[in-house]
């Protein structure tokens, strides 16, 4: 089969832990035809959707690791209409770009994209995790959304917890990610401030949530396939933050998913499937679920790392990717047979 990677520059890879390219590497090493462009290469030629791609050239024997598989892959450019690849693998980094769907709107039907765009369009950042109802605290940290400064003060002021998280809502990788106490509130009207009106025309909302005692031990990546964990890792924050995220300082542990982890799990599994989020990462702590990366989640090639795994987690995802390809397949030869049937009787 073929797959377009819809990623970040190829130049902006890190050769030995991206998730992207263990995947790329998979699909290179089961004879697959791979081609990547980023969200910026779609383009419209004769009506039709296409990507200034790179194609990766094929190889006789692909490389046991993936920093040779990446320096020795060659690469050339090449046009290509999207509806000609079997699969597309949405791999860019948040913000999500609304009008970058719209491209890829037009051949939804001919693709299987991964994830899909409507679940894209749903889950692109943190307020995803609002969309499981969950009034009593059981899954999330309790969290406030707004843009209303005076609101945000408020809420700082009557909480009864001493520490709160303050977050944008489409940062990645911990940026932005603050922990901010009552005992120094000097700076809060500042900050407030600050992230409300941070970018081109500012108006952002902010993120206010409970800080989850124990997260200086560090949080849990969980990556899920079809709605399963596949695999799991913890990550430790660094001596001098706060934040786990591997690109903050935080470095990587085994981890076996706790009960609490599993029932989680369990309980969003069905709505991440429904919702076309076949592959996911969900940060956890504390068995509290933080977030939801549907865009770009990382992690494979960690986990792969500190588990020494026989299977290797890109493999399952490539097996997925397979059945799902083959499944569209095969949906569109009945339909021609069908129609066949009709056209001759
Ligand atoms: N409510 C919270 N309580 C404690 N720590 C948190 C909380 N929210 C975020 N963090 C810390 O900050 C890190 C990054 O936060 P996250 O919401 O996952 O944003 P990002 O998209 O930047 O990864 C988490 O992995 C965790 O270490
Ligand atoms: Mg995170």
């Amino acid at each position: 089969m073929n797959i377009c990677f819809i990623m970040y520059p190829w130049e902006n890879i890190d050769p030995e832990n991206d998730t992207s390219l263990a995947l790329i590497k998979e699909c290179a090493k089961r004879g697959h035809g791979v081609a990547m462009c980023t969200p910026a290469n779609l383009t419209i030629r004769d009506s039709v959707t296409n990507a200034f791609c790179n194609v990766i050239g094929r190889m006789d024997k692909v490389p046991s690791t993936l920093k040779s598989f990446y320096n020795k892959a060659k690469l050339r450019e090449e046009m290509l209409p999207l509806a000609g690849f079997d699969a597309i693998f949405f791999r860019a980094n948040p913000p999500l770009d609304p009008l970058m769907l719209n491209f890829l709107d037009s051949v939804k039907d001919d693709v299987f994209i991964v994830n899909s765009l409507q679940g894209m369009r749903e889950a692109n950042n943190k307020l995803y995790t609002a969309a499981f109802g969950d009034a009593h605290s059981n899954i999330i940290p309790n969290t406030h959304v707004s843009k209303n400064k005076k609101y945000l003060v408020q809420q700082i002021k009557e909480s009864k917890a001493d520490k709160m998280i303050l977050k944008p809502l489409n940062g990645f990788g911990g940026s932005g990610v603050i922990l901010i106490e009552k005992s120094a509130m000097n700076n809060i009207n500042s900050l407030l401030d600050f992230y409300i009106s941070a970018g081109d025309g500012g108006s952002n909302y902010v993120i206010l949530q409970d800080y989850i005692e124990g997260a200086d031990q560090g949080d849990v990546r969980i990556l899920l396939l079809n709605g399963e964990p596949v695999g799991a890792m913890r990550r430790i924050p660094g001596s001098d933050d706060h934040r786990s995220n591997v690109s903050a300082g935080g470095s990587i542990a085994k981890h076996t998913l706790t009960k609490a982890e599993r029932a989680l799990c369990k309980q969003i599994g069905p709505k991440l499937v429904k919702d076309g989020l076949y592959f996911v990462g969900i940060d956890v702590i504390g068995g509290k679920l933080v977030e939801v990366n549907v865009m770009s989640p990382g992690g494979i090639t960690y986990i792969n790392k500190v588990y020494k795994n026989k299977r290797k987690v890109e493999e399952k995802v490539v097996d997925f990717l397979e059945s799902k390809v083959l499944d569209q397949l095969q949906a569109f030869d009945r339909r021609a047979r069908l129609r066949k049937a009709v056209d001759e009787a």
